[in-house]
């Protein structure tokens, strides 16, 4: 496992913490592996009641790496396979899930909150899903599960036209169940997860399954998504924001 993610499990709560602070905990494939195998891993273990994704006091998750992501575009624009398991990963598991999030959540990190059960934001906390910006397409389900979860309009401001959601916002939008001082946000989380987990295991995953609908479904459209997002992640529009972002002067 990499020690750009760590996996700690607190009694029946696992903790999975991005830590790769100095790119703003931007995944690599080795990341998306080390979560996908924490969170498949979890099932095997009937003592794990809960799982808590968090990431550091600055950023929540960059989303892909965009190095990454150019990398991807010249070798045929698959999404590489650990980000293919993490995003199976996320759909199809059953422990339910906190998120704790501080600072910039960015594309694949925003998207998963959509198969969290319970997120903390801190009230610097700030949302954002730049795909159509960058040539690129909604990932992770979210076309499914953003209008689900917010309606259309609100589903479109933010994963077509890219506006970004302050905390305030994704609470509204039902992203986001409690707000928290950036400093508090870790130990509301970790509260809530253990709450979930002192429930009735069977009680607890049954009615989440009933609340999911069809797993099939959403596993379905991760796959509809990235066989555009191989189209997209090639096109001239994708390569030249990728350029843009890297060779940017600040
Ligand atoms: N991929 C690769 N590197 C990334 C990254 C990403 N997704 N996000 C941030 N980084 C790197 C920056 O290049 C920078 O590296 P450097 O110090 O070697 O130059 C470092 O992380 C810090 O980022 P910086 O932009 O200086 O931090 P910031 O606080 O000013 O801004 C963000 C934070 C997240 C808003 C900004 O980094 C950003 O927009 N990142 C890209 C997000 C994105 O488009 N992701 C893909 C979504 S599909």
């Amino acid at each position: 496992m990499s020690d750009l993610v760590t996996v700690t499990d607190e009694g029946p709560v696992r903790v999975l913490r991005m830590n790769r602070p100095e790119k703003k905990n931007a995944l690599t494939l080795a990341m998306y592996d080390a979560m996908a195998g924490a969170i498949e891993s979890a099932a095997e273990h009937p003592a794990l009641l809960c799982l808590l994704i968090a990431g550091g006091p600055q950023a929540f998750c960059a989303g892909n790496d965009i190095g990454d992501f150019v990398q991807m575009a010249s070798q045929g624009g698959a999404l590489g396979q650990p980000i293919m398991r993490f995003l199976h990963a996320l759909a199809r598991n059953e422990v339910p899930m906190v998120a704790a999030v501080r600072g910039d959540a960015v594309g694949v990190g925003t998207t998963m909150l959509m198969h969290c059960d319970h997120v903390v934001a801190a009230s610097d906390a700030r949302f954002s899903t730049p795909f159509v910006g960058l040539g690129l397409l909604p990932e992770a389900a979210s076309s499914l599960l953003a209008p689900r979860l917010m309606g259309h309009a609100r589903a479109f401001s933010l994963l077509v036209m890219g506006r970004p959601m302050d905390a305030e916002e994704a609470k509204a939008a039902g992203l986001v169940n409690t707000i928290a001082a950036p400093e508090a946000v870790d130990a509301e989380a970790m509260q809530a997860a253990r709450a979930i987990a002192a429930l009735p295991p069977q009680g607890v995953r049954t009615a989440r399954r009933l609340m999911r609908g069809s797993v099939e479904a959403v596993v379905a459209r991760i796959d509809q998504e990235a066989a555009l997002f191989k189209q997209r992640l090639q096109s001239g529009e994708a390569r030249a924001a990728f350029e843009a972002f890297l060779t940017r002067k600040r």
